[in-house]
């Protein structure tokens, strides 16, 4: 009875010692975030903006919110149904949940769009570019705009504006919202930032517009990454692909492939290049439960950077008991050995 009392109480001892650590481990967090953010999405999603300019805008999306819009032909008097081609659709809820939602459409587009069909000069219209509005603003000097502009022409898409890349190929004018300074829940924003990548590097009729290269197999290029999907989807193309700028949080130069990061130690180690990119933001506010860069445990764990200094003092400490017992035994296995030799 005295031994199964024992037993109970070890076993006891064991299961409480399992779920203090595992308070402290990554899946715990990551499920009481996701609550808050469901919570916090709720509640925006009651809020709803409304565009001083939304019965203007209207007469656009009349046709350009949806795959198909009518319009009536004057010469034959009768109402035509057509497709409008995705390219050209915006859809509503996108537009009014992005940056630039306060805009009306004739703010950026010509007033001479309201008139159907188009006059064909429109599609000659010049365009503005983001420091149009944002270049020597005050208002908008923590983006840092003008730095961001240098580090963009001295990456490797740059050399393809005279064919038509821009900022706003990777900003969507009627959908681009900021969202990994006030990302809520990284993975999301992991996803966002990819997609944006992957809007021509997965999709071969936008990328043939830029460049007269083969399809470049994405998958296949980077197969020498052991778990591809999951790295995926926990960090985002610019993590290897960019230079890290500190003055920025979005390094914006992207480099040839020659310069991307490969190794794996550039993220599996304790100053791991995630605390000054992904994590950024999230790395002024540290925990303290003893893990390494425990910032990066709201979302992930990664191997190597996530090490627990008192994981490694527990381990250091269960190696010197071992020590100590070995070292007992061993005096004891001595002085027994010459106990018996004595008796013989
Ligand atoms: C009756 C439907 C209709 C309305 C209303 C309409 N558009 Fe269009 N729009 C089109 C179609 C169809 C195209 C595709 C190209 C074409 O046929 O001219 C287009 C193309 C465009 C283009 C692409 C450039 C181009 O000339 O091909 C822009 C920009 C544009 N529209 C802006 C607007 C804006 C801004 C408004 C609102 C002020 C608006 N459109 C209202 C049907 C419409
Ligand atoms: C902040 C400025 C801005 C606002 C506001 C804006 N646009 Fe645009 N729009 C642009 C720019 C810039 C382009 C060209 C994008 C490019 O070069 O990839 C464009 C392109 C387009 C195109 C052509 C897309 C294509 O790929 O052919 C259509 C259609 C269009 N806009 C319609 C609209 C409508 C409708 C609205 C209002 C709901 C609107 N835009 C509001 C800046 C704006
Ligand atoms: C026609 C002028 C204009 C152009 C062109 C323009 N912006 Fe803006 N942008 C604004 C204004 C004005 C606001 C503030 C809107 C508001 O507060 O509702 C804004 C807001 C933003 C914000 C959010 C700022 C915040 O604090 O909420 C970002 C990020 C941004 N723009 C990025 C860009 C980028 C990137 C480009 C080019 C791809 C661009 N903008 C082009 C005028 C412009
Ligand atoms: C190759 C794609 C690409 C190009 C080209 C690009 N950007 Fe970005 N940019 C991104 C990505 C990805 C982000 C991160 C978006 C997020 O999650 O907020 C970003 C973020 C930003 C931000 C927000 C940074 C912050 O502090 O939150 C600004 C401002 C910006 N870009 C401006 C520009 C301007 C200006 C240009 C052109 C000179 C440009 N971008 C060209 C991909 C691009
Ligand atoms: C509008 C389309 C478009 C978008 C968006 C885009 N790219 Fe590209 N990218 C291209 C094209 C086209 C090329 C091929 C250029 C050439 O001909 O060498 C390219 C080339 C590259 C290369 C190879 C460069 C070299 O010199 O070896 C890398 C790396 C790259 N892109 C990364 C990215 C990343 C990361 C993003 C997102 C932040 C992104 N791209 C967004 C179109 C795009
Ligand atoms: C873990 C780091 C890492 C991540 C994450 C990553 N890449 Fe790469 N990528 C590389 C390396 C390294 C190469 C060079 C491969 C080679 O030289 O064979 C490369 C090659 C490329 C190329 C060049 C292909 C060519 O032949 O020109 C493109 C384009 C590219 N990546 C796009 C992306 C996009 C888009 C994403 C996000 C979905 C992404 N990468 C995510 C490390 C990464
Ligand atoms: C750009 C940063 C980065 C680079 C470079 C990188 N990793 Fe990772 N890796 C991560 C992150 C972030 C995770 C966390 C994934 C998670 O939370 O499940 C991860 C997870 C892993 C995992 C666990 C996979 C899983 O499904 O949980 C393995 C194994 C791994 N990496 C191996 C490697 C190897 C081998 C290399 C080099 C060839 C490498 N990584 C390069 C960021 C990186």
């Amino acid at each position: 009875m005295k031994l199964f009392m024992f037993r109970i109480s070890i076993l006891l001892a064991l299961i409480s010692l399992f779920s203090f650590s595992s308070s402290g481990s990554p899946r715990f967090d990551t499920v009481s975030d996701t609550l808050k953010d469901t919570m916090k999405e709720t509640v925006k999603a009651t809020v709803v903006f409304v565009s001083p300019f939304a019965a203007a805008n209207d007469r656009c999306f009349k046709c350009h919110g949806q795959d198909k819009y009518t319009y009536t032909n004057e010469t034959i008097g009768r109402e035509i149904k057509d497709i409008m081609c995705s390219e050209r659709i915006i859809r509503k809820k996108e537009f009014y949940s992005s940056n630039h939602k306060s805009f009306g459409c004739t703010d950026c587009h010509s007033e001479e769009y309201t008139k159907f069909p188009h006059a064909g000069t429109l599609r000659m219209e010049q365009k503005y570019i983001c420091l149009d509005c944002h270049g020597g603003d005050a208002k908008f000097a923590k983006y840092h705009f003008e730095e961001i502009d240098s580090e963009y022409r001295k990456s490797t898409h740059f050399k393809m504006e005279n064919d038509g890349f821009s900022c706003w190929k990777c900003h969507n004018p009627h959908t681009y919202k900021i969202s990994v300074r006030n990302a809520t829940n990284l993975k999301e924003t992991i996803e966002y930032d990819n997609s944006i990548c992957l809007n021509c590097h997965s999709d071969y009729s936008r990328f043939q517009l830029l460049s007269d290269k083969a399809e470049i197999d994405l998958i296949k290029e980077h197969d020498w990454l052991p778990n591809q999907a999951s790295h995926f989807a926990n960090v985002r193309c610019i993590e290897c692909h960019t230079k890290i700028n500190n003055n920025i949080p979005v390094s914006h130069q992207i480099r040839p492939k020659a310069e991307a990061v490969r190794l794996c130690n550039e993220c599996h180690s304790q100053n791991s290049i995630l605390m000054a990119s992904l994590y950024k933001f999230e790395s002024k506010v540290q925990r303290r439960d003893g893990f390494f860069n425990g910032i990066i445990l709201n979302a992930s764990y990664v191997i190597g950077a996530n090490r627990n200094e008192y994981l490694n003092l527990i381990s250091l400490g269960i190696f010197l008991v071992v020590l100590i017992i070995i070292g007992v035994h061993i005096v004891f296995r001595i002085r027994n050995k010459s106990k018996t030799i004595k008796e013989k």
